[in-house]
């Protein structure tokens, strides 16, 4: 979507709604947002209200381009500034120091700050729109705590239909990347060096390309993080990934004991319910991955069968949301398989 395509009266309503203290949909590049104003401790725990979300989980501040870092972190090291120049806007986030006049209602009472600046145009116009671009709009995922996250509008419409207290849904089209945004933590770099929270589009390779650090895997005493759940992401129907090589037999004998599988693949196969077949690189899996699961999980299948896509690190953003859609699901295929 260019700036032409951009509805500017809906931009203005959805900025005055969050000046207001109401809570907005936003289409950002990764995910759709549920938005509020950040600086608002009431707005915020309207958040936590309508997606049903537990108080102490911290909320991502997205800024305008212009937004300052300084008014939302202290501390903040050059690490986050070569960052910030280098994906900015752009799906990553950081986690900083949070400044001290910050309310702790967006960091789940942490003494950190997750800050994002998003490239989806809407999302940007937003952001300038909303108290003259100085503010910052927290926005977790527009959906149901635990659940799949949205990237279409009317996504997050199935998701609140009938809740008030959702004021507005902007509508940006499909989210470009599809799956949520990179979470580097960078509030402990002097003890711990960077860590890498939640893999996503921005891969640790281009992290390292520019603070010459490869990010680690989370440590026990790394900021908590809900999108870093065990069980997230995830559909009502239960989800099992299958390597390609056990496909066939697997639904061969689903379907001799009378189930119904939802299959998404990317390989070339067939005989299931339905099913929904993704590309087979990594960028077009992510974009289409979460309606993939939504539609798959509405035609009254007993299971959705993934196939497992390979395990190289341009798969990590994939692999990781698959697996925790995945986890609550152990013994399905077997308890499915045994005759009634
Ligand atoms: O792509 C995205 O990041 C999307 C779009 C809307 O920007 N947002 C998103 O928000 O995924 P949410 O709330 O669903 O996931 C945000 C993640 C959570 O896992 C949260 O715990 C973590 O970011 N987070 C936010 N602030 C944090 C902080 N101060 N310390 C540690 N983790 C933080
Ligand atoms: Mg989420």
């Amino acid at each position: 979507m260019n700036g032409q395509g951009i509805d500017q009266g809906a931009v203005q309503d959805a900025a005055r709604l969050l000046e207001q203290g109401r809570l907005v949909a936003l289409p950002t590049e990764t995910v759709y947002g549920l938005g509020a104003d950040a600086e608002n401790p009431a707005a915020v725990a309207s958040i936590y209200a309508a997606k049903g979300r537990p108080q102490d989980h911290p909320v991502i501040v997205h800024l305008a381009p212009e937004g300052k870092l300084e008014h939302w972190a202290c501390d903040i090291p050059d690490e986050a500034r070569a960052l910030a120049r280098a994906f900015w806007p752009g799906p990553l986030t950081m986690i900083l120091k949070r400044a001290p006049g910050i309310p702790d209602a967006v960091s789940g009472g942490q003494d950190t700050i997750g800050l994002r600046c998003p490239s989806h145009p809407v999302a940007v116009a937003l952001l300038r729109a909303f108290k003259g671009g100085q503010g910052g709009v927290a926005a977790p995922s527009a959906n149901k705590f635990g659940h799949v996250s949205p990237t279409l509008a009317q996504h997050v419409r199935d998701e609140f239909a009938g809740d008030a207290s959702v004021a507005l849904v902007l509508d940006g089209g499909a989210s470009q990347v599809g799956i949520e945004s990179t979470i580097v933590d960078l509030s402990r770099l002097a003890t711990h060096g960077p860590v890498l929270l939640r893999p996503g589009h921005v891969g640790a390779d281009a992290i390292e390309r520019v603070i010459g650090q490869r990010p680690a895997a989370p440590d026990a005493a790394a900021p908590r993080a809900s999108g870093t759940l065990e069980s997230h992401y995830a559909p009502s129907t239960p989800v099992v990934l299958q390597e390609r090589a056990a496909l066939p037999d697997v639904l061969a004998r689903l379907a001799a004991a009378g189930r119904k599988a939802a299959l998404i693949h990317f390989s070339d196969l067939s005989a299931a319910h339905a099913a929904v077949r993704l590309p087979a690189n990594p960028q077009g899996y992510a974009h289409d991955l979460y309606a993939a699961l939504r539609a798959m999980d509405g035609v009254g299948a007993d299971l959705i069968l993934v196939e497992a896509p390979p395990r190289d690190d341009a798969w990590l953003g994939v692999n990781d949301r698959l697996r925790r859609a995945a986890h609550g699901s152990a013994g399905t295929l077997q308890a499915l398989l045994e005759k009634p």
